[in-house]
């Protein structure tokens, strides 16, 4: 048996979009990933995969499940081979049989490039802590008021202006060059192999653990480029790694929000004020890979970029993610050419938590924005601001945020709701979801059964009055199981992590169901879940009294109660009913 925490560790380490792409070629599609399904064969894609649940399903052949029922279909492999394989592949040890040479190699090899870095990240820290090449650095610290204890915390440390300082403290501990060439911390030319960081004050990068996977070295005068960064390595890929997550995740959770910057130094800046729910992007631009992680381990972000225009822009380019994510998104506005390290450096945390008190809604901050931009004074200009506001309108998954905005726009636009909708309306479509055109079920489905299981997956209310009607009424077969275990799952908490469930199925149609109407519960946004609820009850009582169930049940009964003898005279009725139909 591999230990349940074991698993979840796995599961953490390694996205879904990660495991499947070794396999199939993925393409975006909206919030979702899609490619050719593996496991039957199809022209035009029906494999959906939703980064945010780590979990994916097949529209054309029922196939659904995470990372781990992927690959075990895939390999054919059952679950803890499936776990092991994985673990391999993030680099996790699970003491068990012995490995195959090839297994032990990429093992090693993963183990080598961690000791790699943590060999680099402890040369770093003991030039910057002791070094006498660490002066420079030591006081360019001091000057943005970094003490001891912050340094610590961020292992910060510094390259000393050298060829190969780095290079021979690898090589002092027998460290193979090569692998830590593959890491990008040293190079080789013809005078032979060098340092990449030279002269640099080091941010070590950490994933969620607190490994070491990469480096950002700051330049400590005004010289250029100000930072360089490690390249993409097997340990390393910039676009699903956020800065300093393994130091915010415990506030994190206090908080159930996350802060993100753009600059090592203004992560720094929060943390040392106490703000510590806060991560940073390694200089590159918020991914749907990040607004995952995001996603898993927070419900609310807030966005906190530059005041200017490249700001500006990222803080948009990252509400579109937010809101295909549906993850609840608020923008911090710092005064103008301020950002958080130099705000904090004149004003008490107080001030800024206030403005984060403040932070508007990501959509609002884009309507405004809009506004300014293009001032809502002539007809034209109205019909522009409409323009740029509908694609991003449409996304808004929540139907009575929606609704307020649309009053909201129309006060600012001062036109009349039916006007915005035309206009809305009649932009050009967003090309419509390509999971629409795979949505016909397979046969095989009770629609009934899985309206009242998605609607279960969306809505608390609904899991109650399910409870309140009795589960095993309103379900029968596989969707009792999958019913219960969703109320087992949702019995702690109000926002079960169904994703996680799906893994957690032992039995493959379970988590087909299951992983299918997760994908559709988009549908559900808007709907009046207790009209759905209840027209849903009375077609289950009414299939349940249909002839066939009553025949069912006769078979089963015993022939001399009175129940046998009420439900014969039933299907006796049912039988003239259906004979008189013409
Ligand atoms: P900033 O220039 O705002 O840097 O770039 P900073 O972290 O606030 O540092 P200080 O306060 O000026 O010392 C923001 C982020 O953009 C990336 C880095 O991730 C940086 O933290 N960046 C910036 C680069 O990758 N390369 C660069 O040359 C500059
Ligand atoms: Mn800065």
């Amino acid at each position: 048996m591999i230990p349940e925490e074991k698993v979840r560790e796995v599961a953490e380490r390694l996205s879904i979009v990660e495991v499947v792409s070794e396999y199939v070629q993925l393409r975006r599609a909206g919030s979702n990933y899609l490619g050719l399904c593996p496991f039957h064969a199809e022209k035009t894609p029906s494999f959906n995969i939703n980064p945010a649940r780590e979990i994916f399903h097949c529209f054309g052949c029922g196939a659904g499940g995470n990372a781990f029922s992927f690959v075990m279909r895939m390999e054919g492999v059952n679950f803890p081979e499936a776990v092991k394989l994985l673990a391999r592949k993030a680099g996790i040890e699970i003491e068990e049989r012995q490995l195959t040479p090839a297994e032990r190699k990429s093992q090693d090899e993963r183990q080598q490039f961690q000791r790699i870095n943590e060999l680099a990240a402890g040369y770093f820290r003991s030039v910057l802590r002791d070094g006498e090449d660490g002066d420079a650095a030591r006081r360019y610290l001091a000057g943005r008021a970094v003490e001891a204890e912050i340094s610590e915390a961020y292992r910060l440390g510094f390259a000393p202006d050298r060829r190969d300082g780095l290079v021979k403290h690898l090589k002092n501990n027998g460290v193979d060059l090569d692998l830590a060439l593959t890491l990008g911390i040293i190079r080789k030319n013809d005078s032979g192999w060098y340092d990449l960081f030279r002269n640099r004050l080091i941010f070590p990068i950490r994933d969620a653990k607190g490994l070491v996977i990469a480096f950002a070295g700051r330049v400590l005068d005004a010289s250029l480029p100000k930072y360089i960064n490690s390249p993409e390595s097997p340990l390393y890929h910039k676009s699903s790694v956020l800065f300093g997550l393994d130091m915010a995740l415990p506030s994190v959770r206090t908080e159930n929000a996350i802060v993100i910057v753009e600059g090592y130094f203004d992560h720094l800046a929060l943390y040392r004020a106490g703000i510590c729910n806060v991560v940073a992007t390694c200089g590159t631009a918020l991914t749907s890979t990040h607004a995952g992680l995001i996603k898993r381990h927070a419900e609310r972000v807030y966005t906190l970029f530059d005041s200017d225009g490249a700001g500006k822009k990222a803080t948009l380019r990252s509400m579109e993610l937010f809101l295909e994510q549906r993850i609840a998104a608020f923008v911090i506005s710092l005064p103008v050419g301020d950002d958080p390290d130099s705000f904090l450096a004149q004003h008490a945390v107080e001030a800024f938590v206030e403005l984060r008190d403040k932070a508007r809604p990501i959509f609002d901050f884009f309507v405004r924005s809009l506004l300014v931009q293009t001032p809502p004074s002539s007809v034209s200009n109205k019909v522009k601001v409409i323009g740029e506001l509908a694609p991003v309108f449409k996304k808004i998954a929540n139907a009575a945020e929606k609704s307020l905005y649309e009053k909201e726009i129309c006060r600012l636009l001062d036109i009349r709701p039916h006007e915005f909708r035309k206009q809305v309306g009649g932009m050009a479509q967003t090309p419509p979801q390509e999971i629409a055109k795979h949505q016909e079920q397979p046969t095989n489905t009770d629609r009934t059964q899985e309206m009242l299981l998605a609607l279960m997956a969306t809505f608390p209310e609904a899991r109650e009055a399910i409870r309140d009607q009795g589960v095993e009424i309103l379900f029968a077969e596989e969707y009792l199981t999958l019913a219960e275990a969703m109320l087992a799952e949702s019995i702690n908490s109000d926002t079960p992590d169904w994703g996680s469930l799906v893994g957690r199925l032992e039995n493959q149609p379970l988590r087909d169901i299951l992983s299918r109407l997760l994908f559709m519960n988009s549908q559900l946004d808007g709907i009046d879940w207790k009209v759905a609820f209840d027209e849903c009850c009375q077609a289950r009582f009414k299939k349940q009294q249909s002839f066939k169930n009553v025949s069912l049940r006769l078979a089963v009964i015993e022939p001399d109660s009175p129940e046998y003898t009420a439900l014969l005279k039933q299907a006796a009725e049912e039988l003239r009913s259906r004979r008189l139909k013409p």
